[in-house]
């Protein structure tokens, strides 16, 4: 050996003793675990064994990570070539969803280069990544995933899928759950619900000389002879010479049980499958057994004794109680306790006031054993007729998810208040961002905080892409209906996050359709919503155009307090964009520091989504398309000022033909307008224009 290759393998040497020795034992073999105060696994977060040797990685509370992982890492290269090894494993899980349907979030087996995941998220994430890390080419990070929520932020094709991750949580591959039987008369592919509760095999198989994976399960303990996915991929960037094992699962709003009941794994050859029969099986939902209870004649009295004492407690106490009714129950988003709510935000106290939102105040709290920062929206509503089918959507409402919405993570109600849970913003509203809040600029000297362009345009593409998820990646079409400045948060990492979407439905349902009312703020109103009162995908589109243009100019839709034909800011930005002076228009603050391309791509589709004519303003999806691309070429013509649409429309300049008194008094205030403003029925507050005082006094507006 020469010299150099001499001190090149004592360095290595040197190396190899200097880190902990990946464990000699490169298979193992669970039947059933054992419970904690045993090394068998290494376990965080929400998992717990359980007496009967079942691991549970998460219960049905919401928002919970559990990790496990096999406590010693393995060498997964050969010591001499340094070529990644053959693996195989076979496991055994179950998923018990709260809700028979809908599950929350699903389970995965992971193979990483720590077994602390820190700073995952749950959700979505399943515990193995989160939103700054995904797709990140340093995670190292192989995972199979056994998903049963279909996240369109990661291209999930359904709500119960098994998927190859790599460094992502977008899928490489994916496949509906399911298996070959290759029986009597042919193969065909059998359906598994990975949420029924069952007991469910799943055998992940990688040779690492042909560089194929292969994914197979079953509800049986013999391994099908064709896996379920097979997908040629080298591991060898990803894995690393050592390695940990074991498993991740997470829950959301929607919430399961995962357990896992029996393991094997072996390098280098193939794992043994499980024999489902012998391993511990979960327990049966309890019986009741009231006839032994009520055997002798003593115990019924005893028992008489005790009922009553309960009834009498439960009456005193049902008088202070969290009101539940029939209706309410099933209902899929986490429903919160209102002592836990008013114990988080102290109270209710004005001190952790975080503003008023569009439909009620908005607190801040703090959710006890570090679930996190919360912010809480008080909507006070006396229709129970209308809070009744509010709360039959947030179970659908609850199941949106898009990074670039706010998350709603749960509700309660008490007598006439709903509270509604969401994730707290830390960067609060992007009003604030953009101009100061009418009130405080006459009351302070403290300039407004300021975006920089890069900044703005991120937010622009991710509201976009948020819209688009509503419209339509969602399985309905959801209209936000309210999408203005005051709407959009920021998240410590000042993305753009819609908050609010829905809640104006709430204020929308008459008894019956007559009574439709219109809900928006003047400036963002499409015109065809005060004529029709039917709001569209459209009218979200012509918001979105008034929000560009908004954020390009950091100025609101309407300034009263600007010259006349500066007043509002679409004509305004017309006439200049028609002289051929648009860069007139961008924020003075951002001192010429922005990129020319970008703006005039904002501007322009800023101006086509804000045509008086909805078929003439692009769907969201094109809007995603223009803002993301960058390439002004790609985006249509835009002929002159559309002052021909609005003769069309029978508007003539609908805007300016609001009497002057009651224009003013409409700009920072909620339009309603109603087709029979006498007959309000239980919105009459809300049916004329009568000025909705928390959206004057304050921009402030969490969510
Ligand atoms: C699990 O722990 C028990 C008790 O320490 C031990 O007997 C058993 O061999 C361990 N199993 C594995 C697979 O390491
Ligand atoms: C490593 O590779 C060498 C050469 O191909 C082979 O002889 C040896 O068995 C391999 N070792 C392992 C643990 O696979
Ligand atoms: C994301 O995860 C990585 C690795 O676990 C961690 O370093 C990082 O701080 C996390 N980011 C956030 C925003 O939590
Ligand atoms: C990936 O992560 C590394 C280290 O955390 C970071 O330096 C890098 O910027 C990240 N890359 C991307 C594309 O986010
Ligand atoms: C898997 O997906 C990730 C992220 O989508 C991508 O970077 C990677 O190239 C893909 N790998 C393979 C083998 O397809
Ligand atoms: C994967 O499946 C294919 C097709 O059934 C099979 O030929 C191959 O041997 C399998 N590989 C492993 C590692 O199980």
């Amino acid at each position: 050996m020469s010299p150099v290759a001499n001190s090149v393998w004592a360095l290595g040497l040197l190396l190899l003793s200097l880190f902990p020795s990946p464990s000699r034992q490169q298979q193992f073999s669970f039947t059933g675990f054992q419970a904690s105060g045993h090394n068998n696994l290494s376990l965080n977060g929400a998992s717990h064994v359980q007496p009967t040797g079942i691991l549970r990685l998460t219960t049905e509370a919401s928002r919970l990570i559990g990790h496990a992982f096999y406590p010693e890492p393995l060498l997964f290269a050969n010591s001499t070539t340094g070529s990644i090894l053959s693996f195989s494993t076979a496991f055994a899980f179950a998923i018990v969803p709260e809700y028979p349907k809908l599950g929350g979030h699903g389970l995965s087996f992971v193979v990483s280069r720590t077994k602390d995941l820190r700073g995952a998220l749950p959700s979505q994430y399943l515990g193995l990544l989160n939103a700054s890390d995904v797709g990140n080419l340093t995670n190292h990070l192989f995972a199979v995933e056994f998903d049963t929520v279909q996240d369109f932020e990661f291209g999930d094709i359904n709500d119960n899928h098994v998927g190859v991750d790599i460094n992502s949580l977008v899928s490489n591959t994916s496949a509906v759950a399911s298996y070959y039987d290759h029986g009597e008369y042919g193969t065909r592919l059998v359906d598994v619900n990975l949420k029924s509760g069952d007991t469910i095999q799943a055998w992940v198989d990688y040779d690492g000389a042909d560089k194929m994976l292969n994914v197979t399960i079953s509800p049986f303990s013999t391994k099908p002879q064709t896996p379920l996915i097979s997908f040629h991929v080298d591991l060898s960037p990803i894995l690393e010479n050592t390695m940990y094992v074991g498993f991740s699962a997470s829950t959301g709003l929607l919430a399961s049980s995962h357990y896992l009941m029996g393991w094997n794994f072996k390098m280098n050859g193939v794992a043994q499958s499980l024999d489902l029969s012998s391993l511990p099986s979960l327990p049966q939902p309890k019986k009741k057994n009231t006839t032994l209870i009520l055997a002798t004649s003593f115990s019924t009295f005893v028992v008489f004794v005790v009922m009553s004492a309960i009834a009498g407690y439960l009456f005193y106490k049902i008088k202070n109680a969290d009101v539940i009714e029939l209706w309410e129950m099933g209902c899929g988003p986490h429903r919160f306790c209102y002592s836990d709510l008013k114990r988080a935000t102290n109270g209710f106290k004005d001190r952790e006031l975080l503003g008023f939102g569009g439909f009620g105040k908005v607190y801040k709290g703090v959710l006890r054993g570090s679930r996190g920062e919360i912010a809480v929206k008080r909507v006070s509503h006396e229709s129970r007729q209308g809070l009744r089918e509010f709360v039959a959507e947030i179970a659908s409402i609850g199941r949106l998810r898009h990074r670039n919405l706010v998350q709603l993570l749960g509700w309660c109600r008490r007598r006439g208040d709903l509270l509604l849970v969401y994730e707290y913003m830390s960067n609060g509203s992007l009003d604030k961002f953009l101009y100061a809040p009418e009130v405080t600029r006459t009351q302070t000297t403290s300039r407004p905080l300021s975006l920089s362009w890069p900044q703005r345009i991120h937010v622009l593409r991710g509201v976009a892409s948020a819209l688009l998820y509503l419209h339509e990646e969602w399985d309905h079409v959801v209209l936000h209906r309210d999408i203005k400045a005051s709407n959009v948060l920021l998240d410590s990492d000042f993305n753009g996050r819609l908050g609010d979407f829905g809640l104006a439905k709430l204020y929308e349902h008459g008894a019956n359709p007559s009574t439709t009312r219109v809900v928006g703020t003047l400036g963002y109103l499409a015109p065809e919503l005060t004529r029709t009162g039917r709001a569209t995908t459209g009218c979200d589109v012509f918001a979105f155009g008034a929000l560009i243009l908004e954020v390009v100019c950091g100025r609101r839709p309407i300034e009263l307090n600007a010259e006349p034909e500066e007043m509002v800011l679409v004509d305004w930005v017309w006439e200049r964009w028609a002289q051929g002076n648009w860069s007139d228009v961008v924020d003075p603050r951002l001192e010429g520091g922005f990129d020319r391309g970008e703006a005039q791509i904002a501007v322009q589709v800023g101006l086509m989504c804000s045509r008086p004519l909805a078929i003439s303003r692009p769907t969201m999806r094109e809007v995603v398309r223009y803002l993301e691309g960058g390439d002004l070429s790609e985006l249509p013509e835009l002929a002159g000022p559309p002052a021909g649409e609005y003769e069309q429309l029978g508007f003539d300049d609908f805007v300016h033909s609001y009497p002057s008194s009651s224009f003013e008094k409409a700009n920072s205030m909620q339009l309603t307008v109603g087709p029979d403003e006498a007959s309000a029925g239980p919105f009459e507050h809300y049916s004329s224009l009568s000025p909705v005082s928390h959206a004057s006094t304050s921009s402030i507006n969490q969510l």
